[in-house]
């Protein structure tokens, strides 16, 4: 008997549960394949279980989530919550508690996903997203004076610290070295106007650069010039290492151009400790209990959370699944354009993984 492995899965919310259910149908026939053990354990947070106890988060959610080798999550957003609660509360806070100091956004367009760049194909988008995932803005540091007054004053504080930027940047130098593509990092940031925040990113970038990873390329781009980049020539990228803000910002760009939200998956990585993978899209309310969904970035989500736990094998049948899925099957990637349903996608999915 090969390894087990103990995830935590974290269904969430609206379109959630289902893609989830698709990503374990993946992750099992692979399982299967590879002769590797999965246990799951299924935690029910999220907005329903925010309306009926008044609490998003047990006390000891990290502390149990801890124990796990992985955690997989679906998605996070209730119509009948307000706005910031669950994001805040939930996603926010188990990225904080359990540091996961690296977001990881694969940006690939896939054989046979049509993407909004003319004339750009699979050999011209594939590039990935280091972004910083506990500082910056998201700290939540800030505060009002005069709140609801016209004298109002309100600010919101952005953190960098000289360790949390190291970490990331080391991060990106290490995964470019592993890619082994083009070989090079490109800082994104904004040096023409945050002189504090980005002058750091640009010092720490080039002091580590220079001495620990001499064999990397090192490029510069402001953050607009970034987003301008991506569109116009985004062959030009390998791994982009990047800061919390414009991290969220430029990623939804890239999960566009592969595809959009149907297929764009994410790690919240703590290289240390225990990491979370994700589909980047929301809980698609209006598609819940529909079987419309696309489970395709759930999936990918599964892939590199095997990935990640050194099982390289079982991420790589997955994914290619899906790629076989997206060329051979899957006429448009968007919720209810598929050609099938949500469940029928996964059973492709899985079947292909199992005949390997
Ligand atoms: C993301 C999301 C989150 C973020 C929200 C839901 C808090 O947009 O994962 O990109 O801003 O990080
Ligand atoms: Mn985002």
């Amino acid at each position: 008997m090969g390894k087990s492995y103990r995830i935590a899965v974290i269904p969430g919310d609206g379109t959630g549960p289902e893609v989830v259910a698709e990503a374990r149908k993946a992750l099992d026939a692979a399982a299967g394949v590879c002769d590797v053990k999965l246990d799951y354990t299924e935690f029910n947070w999220g907005g329903d279980y925010y309306k009926s106890t008044g609490v998003v988060l047990p006390d000891d959610a990290a502390d149990k989530l801890k124990t796990f080798d992985a955690i997989l999550l679906g998605a996070i957003g209730h119509p009948d919550v307000k706005p910031g609660i669950l994001e805040k509360g939930l996603l926010l806070s188990l990225r904080f508690s359990l540091d996961h100091y690296i977001n990881l956004r694969p940006v690939k367009l896939y054989p046979g996903v049509k993407t909004p760049l003319k004339d750009k194909g699979p050999e011209d988008i594939d590039f990935v997203v280091v972004r910083e995932n506990t500082e910056g803005l998201y700290t939540g540091s800030g505060g009002n004076l005069k709140k609801g007054t016209p004298d109002e004053v309100a600010i919101q504080t952005s953190i960098n610290t000289h360790l949390g930027v190291e970490r990331c940047v080391r991060y990106a130098f290490d995964l470019c070295r592993r890619l082994d593509k083009t070989k090079t990092v490109t800082l994104c940031a904004k040096t023409n106007v945050l002189t504090y925040a980005s002058d750091l990113w640009e010092r720490v970038f080039h002091e580590v650069g220079k001495a620990d990873y001499p064999d990397i390329k090192r490029e510069y781009a402001h953050v607009d010039a970034t987003c301008m980049w991506m569109v116009k020539n985004p062959e030009w990228f390998d791994v982009i290492v990047v800061d919390n803000m414009f991290g969220d910002i430029i990623t939804d760009l890239g999960a566009i151009i592969q595809g959009g939200m149907g297929i764009a998956a994410g790690g919240n990585i703590n290289p240390e400790g225990v990491s979370m993978f994700e589909p980047i899209g929301g809980s698609a309310p209006k598609y819940t209990g529909k079987n419309v969904i696309n489970p395709m970035a759930s999936i990918v989500a599964a892939s590199m959370m095997m990935e990640h736990l050194g099982e390289h094998r079982m991420g790589k049948i997955i994914e290619e699944a899906v790629m076989w899925a997206c060329v051979n099957k899957v006429k448009d990637l968007g919720a209810g354009k598929m050609g099938y349903s949500t469940s029928e996608v996964g059973d492709l999915v899985a079947e292909q993984v199992a005949g390997r």
